[in-house]
């Protein structure tokens, strides 16, 4: 199974990004494909990265968007599969939630439950974990339903907080994480490999070992991705 994927971005787009350079990487292994990608900010970032590309780029206009409308017809014109949410600041509204159930994804910077919720992203996610004294924070990626940061946990994998780091540093070390997290499980659930059904705490396949990976230093990537494919099964 291939996905058509729609990813939806507000910012930057260095996920987006993260998830194009995999993609590239698999080539015909791949999961699924990005076909559009959508924005509630027509200066985001994420939009000329897209054009870039030559991957369709799409504004949505916030006002109509608690109807899911105009967000529903731009799924139905590109036959999406998949919503990927990559930095996306608004909530999906319901009727999209209900009918993608299982097919819409989140990253979140932080580990869920904790330090999450309306309000909680970009750098106020990790002021807060400071501010709580927290020494281990993390990325969660999960399943999107109709409240913020609440659905099913897919994977997370754990990050330092050291005694010297301000919101810049950590979110940095977060984000670097965020690129080698969220296109392997991206991956994963456009393949069809994991799915709302089977990446219940109750069941194996699918589930996210989190392993105490502290393995951060810049030389290190190759080994932080291997423990990342080993814990996915990918
Ligand atoms: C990431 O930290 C992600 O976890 C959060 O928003 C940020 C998006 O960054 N949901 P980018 O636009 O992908 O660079």
């Amino acid at each position: 199974m291939t996905s058509r994927i729609a990813v939806l971005a507000s910012g930057g787009g260095s996920n987006l990004q993260a998830i194009l350079d995999h993609f590239d990487y698999l080539g015909e292994r791949r999961g699924g494909s990005v076909v559009v990608v959508a924005s509630n900010r027509a200066q985001a970032g994420a939009l000329d990265r897209a054009t870039r590309r030559d991957i369709p780029a799409a504004v949505l206009q916030s006002e109509k968007q608690s109807t899911g409308t105009e967000l529903g017809a731009l799924l139905d014109q590109h036959e999406i599969d998949l919503i990927v949410l990559a930095g996306y600041l608004k909530l999906i509204p319901s009727d999209v939630v209900a009918r993608y159930a299982g097919r819409i994804v989140n990253v979140h910077p932080a580990l869920l439950p904790a330090f999450g919720g309306p309000g909680m992203y970009g750098e106020r996610v990790h002021r807060a974990v400071l501010d709580s004294g927290a020494k281990v924070t993390g990325v969660t990626v999960h399943f999107v339903d109709d409240v913020y940061d609440r659905g099913r946990i897919i994977a997370q994998w754990p990050v330092p907080v050291f005694s010297h780091d301000d919101v810049g540093s950590l979110g940095a070390r977060v984000l670097r994480v965020e690129h080698l997290v969220y296109p392997r499980v991206v991956d994963a659930v456009a393949a069809g490999r994991t799915t709302l059904a089977n990446c219940g705490a109750s069941t194996e396949q699918g589930f996210v070992d989190v392993r105490p990976s502290f393995t951060l230093l810049p030389h290190e990537d190759s080994r932080l991705v291997e423990n990342i494919e080993l814990a996915l099964g990918c």
